[in-house]
């Protein structure tokens, strides 16, 4: 291997050159350490695969994976020469740990080193990434592609990085689980959540309960399930055989991903509970889930629905070899449990006085039940409320995650999912569609999340507990339109991906967001994702409107009149000379994309940082003089750029050569997705040239002090903003 003599001579320098700026590599997510070097090499139809070891299977998969991706052969050699990609599964280097993985890429060869064989994915991924993003598609195949010499050593933060998709409220058919599947593993994504049962549809074939299935998987006009969500008077649903279980399984496994199945129960059962109705409590309640659904709750009093449970489950278990298995436990309605006789029974047979136990009754006898199975048993936060659980068993934070705090610090293994941040369901800005009960999700709160919670005091043992990470995409608002689950999928992945995989010291906001829309876009587009296009950032100054960004093969375009530019109107190339502003607006435009539309910004008259940032409410004084030069109404607005926690206001004023004139007291919040009331209205009556004008703004750090904002400031007769925008 020509490159180890290099490499020797390349590590003693390493720590000189350790200052430069190493984000080159646009990788996503970002490698832990990279180095670029001088020079390239050529990767052509002569490059050919050598496997040092035994690795036959993975280092086929590698092969058809390289071939299949770059459209050249690369065949497997058995003798050593120049242009070799060379697998080397190195039991010495145990350093790497079992995702991690070198790469090196020298003059002469490529050499992907590993401690465990999967690792050599992780490599292959990232060395697709170092090709030109068009290999990712099948119709752009190169004869040689150069790639800049290298090296790489990288290794995950988190064990668990997960997604999870609901395919109860919309199903998803087998071909788009695969695809779904791979999308994640190219991010390094390696537990894929399938949320397969829900009181919409039941979708995983059980052979001991076919009606779970043969009714259960279908909803419309004259099924046993209503039609829900955009399905209509159709028969709409679908299921996922056995079969076809274990062919997705098998798919994940070769590219690292593990599938986490989820069961939901006690709660979220209506599909079973329509199919056979005897599993439900003697009890004609007619209270509702928070969702709607009445008559959705397994009974915890009836014996047999154990004995149901437990070949549920072990069918489950049978098809899915990761070593948990979820059972929800999110969502129950209790309330049903109270008429019931057999429940009542039950409870003063065990000494309950609220049914709140016999729900924590239900979760450790089905814990015993998993456990039985020779798994560990994973559920929603409620799983926690009772206590007492299994040191096997993990929690999954999606409440918030201050619940996964409680939950490290009561003992569990927890992974942070927390709705306020990583449920993709959430709409990403005020208009566009999804839900909003945890506030919108924009892609930069998602990358602002650190599963680490660094406000918390935890300690290392605490800390340990942290599993990882996962999104949610619940489906409820994914009929349409078509590529709506890519769209909400798509960048807020390639976000996750790196607050799961790359060390939170190494990660910064505008650096990830120059790697995405720079290149790793035009990869997600050439694989075939219908993804969300960032909007255009533009703003108003002297007279003047400019785009902050186009990037990459994406424009801007707009309209001079308040419609929504379309791929018809002018593209923004150069700064626009106007007096209105205002009535423009802008949309990025990618190949057949289009953003949602946004406004000009007035330039910033200030901006507000963690240095000029009080951690208690203080007045911060800015001298505005420079940009005010006539009397009139006047807003201020302050506009997010960066920081996870967000600045409060309580209160601006306006001071005129020292003497208050005006103020406006209310209370704005400024936090990514969070952003309300964030603008204030001021009068300045009288103003002659020389006046000093100043403003007062009272305002904190949002639990914190690390944010970064404009302050921006407009006559509010010629300019509208939105407060939320
Ligand atoms: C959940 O979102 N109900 C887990
Ligand atoms: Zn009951």
């Amino acid at each position: 291997m020509g490159c180890k003599v290099l490499k020797v001579l390349f590590v003693s320098v390493l720590l000189f050159f350790l200052s430069f700026d190493l984000s080159g590599v646009g990788i996503v997510p970002k490698p832990v350490y990279s180095q670029v070097k001088e020079g390239v090499i050529v990767v052509n139809s002569e490059t050919g695969i050598y496997v040092e070891n035994e690795l036959e299977e993975s280092a086929l998969f590698i092969q058809k994976l390289i071939s299949k991706t770059t459209g050249l052969p690369v065949e497997r050699i058995y003798q050593l020469q120049d242009n070799a990609i060379i697998l080397n599964l190195d039991n010495q280097r145990e350093d790497l740990g079992d995702e991690g993985y070198e790469i090196d890429i020298c003059s002469d060869n490529i050499v992907f080193t590993v401690y465990n064989e999967s690792a050599l994915f992780y490599a292959t991924q990232s060395f697709l990434q170092l090709l030109p993003a068009e290999v990712y598609s099948s119709e752009s195949f190169k004869s040689e592609y150069e790639v800049t010499q290298l090296f790489i050593r990288d290794y995950p933060r988190f064990a668990w990085r997960g997604m999870m998709l609901d395919v109860s409220r919309q199903f998803f058919d087998v071909d788009f689980i695969k695809k779904y599947i791979d999308w994640l593993s190219a991010h390094k994504i390696n537990i894929f959540h399938w949320h397969l049962t829900d009181d919409e549809g039941w979708r995983i074939e059980i052979e001991k309960y076919p009606l779970l299935t043969e009714k259960g998987a279908w909803r419309g006009e004259n099924e046993v399930l209503p039609p829900a969500y955009g399905s209509g008077d159709e028969r709409y649903g679908g299921y996922y055989t056995q079969q076809e279980i274990r062919e997705i399984v098998e798919y994940a496994k070769k590219r690292n991903v593990s599938i986490l199945p989820e069961i939901d129960m006690p709660g979220h059962s209506r599909a079973v509970t329509v199919t056979y109705p005897e599993v439900l409590c003697l009890s004609n309640d007619t209270s509702t889930s928070v969702q709607g659904i009445p008559q959705n709750v397994w009974c915890a009093g009836r014996e047999e629905n154990f004995n149901m449970i437990t070949d549920i489950l072990q069918e489950t278990a049978d098809l899915f070899p990761f070593e948990y298995i979820h059972i929800g436990g999110d969502e129950v309605n209790m309330q049903i449990w109270e008429s019931c006789e057999r429940c009542a029974k039950l409870m003063e047979q065990e000494g309950f006085d609220d049914v709140k136990e016999l729900q924590s009754w239900f979760v450790r006898r089905v814990e015993a039940i998993v456990e039985g199975m020779d798994k560990k048993m994973i559920g929603w936060n409620e799983i926690m409320d009772g206590g007492d659980l299994g040191e096997n068993t993990a929690v999954i934070a999606w409440q918030g995650s201050d619940y996964g705090v409680r939950g490290v610090k009561e003992g569990y293994d927890v992974i942070m999912a927390p709705a306020q941040y990583l449920y993709f369901d959430m709409a990403q800005s005020p208009d566009e569609q999804g839900h909003s009960w945890a506030g919108k999700v924009p892609l930069e709160r998602v990358y602002q999340f650190d599963p680490h919670m660094p406000e918390e005091e935890l300690t290392r043992f605490e800390i340990d507990n942290i599993m990882g990470v996962q999104a949610a995409l619940w489906s409820e608002y994914l009929d349409s339109p078509d590529g709506i689950a890519e769209y909400q999928t798509y960048p807020r992945l390639s976000a996750l991906a790196e607050l799961a995989w790359t060390p939170q010291d190494m990660r910064d906001w505008d650096e990830f967001y120059e790697r995405l829309t720079f290149n790793h876009l035009e990869r997600l587009y050439n694989m075939g994702i219908s993804f969300r296009l960032p909007p255009p950032d533009v703003i108003y100054s002297d007279g003047y409107i400019k785009a902050v960004q186009p990037f990459g093969e994406k424009v801007i375009r707009y309209d001079e009149s308040g419609n929504t530019p379309t791929f018809e109107s002018p593209v923004l190339n150069k700064p626009i000379k106007t007096d209105r502003a205002d009535s423009f607006r802008f949309r990025t435009f990618y190949r057949s994309q289009g953003s949602i539309t946004m406004p000009a910004f007035p330039y910033p008259v200030a901006e507000w940082n963690p240095e000029t940032t009080p951690l208690n409410y203080e007045e911060v004084v800015y001298d505005i003089s420079d940009f005010i030069d006539m009397a009139g109404d006047y807003n201020v607005m302050f506009r997010l750029r960066s920081g996870r926690n967000g600045l409060l206001v309580r209160k601006v004023s306006l001071y005129v050569n020292g003497d208050l004139v005006d103020e406006d007291i209310h209370d704005g919040v400024m936090a990514a997705g969070r952003t309300s009331n964030n603008i204030y209205s001021l009068a300045l009556e009288n103003f002659s040239k020389g006046d000093k004008i100043k403003l007062g703004i009272e305002m904190q750090g949002r639990w914190g002090v690390d944010t970064f904002g404009d302050i921006l400031l407009y006559n509010s007769a010629k300019w509208q903003l939105n407060s939320d925008d």
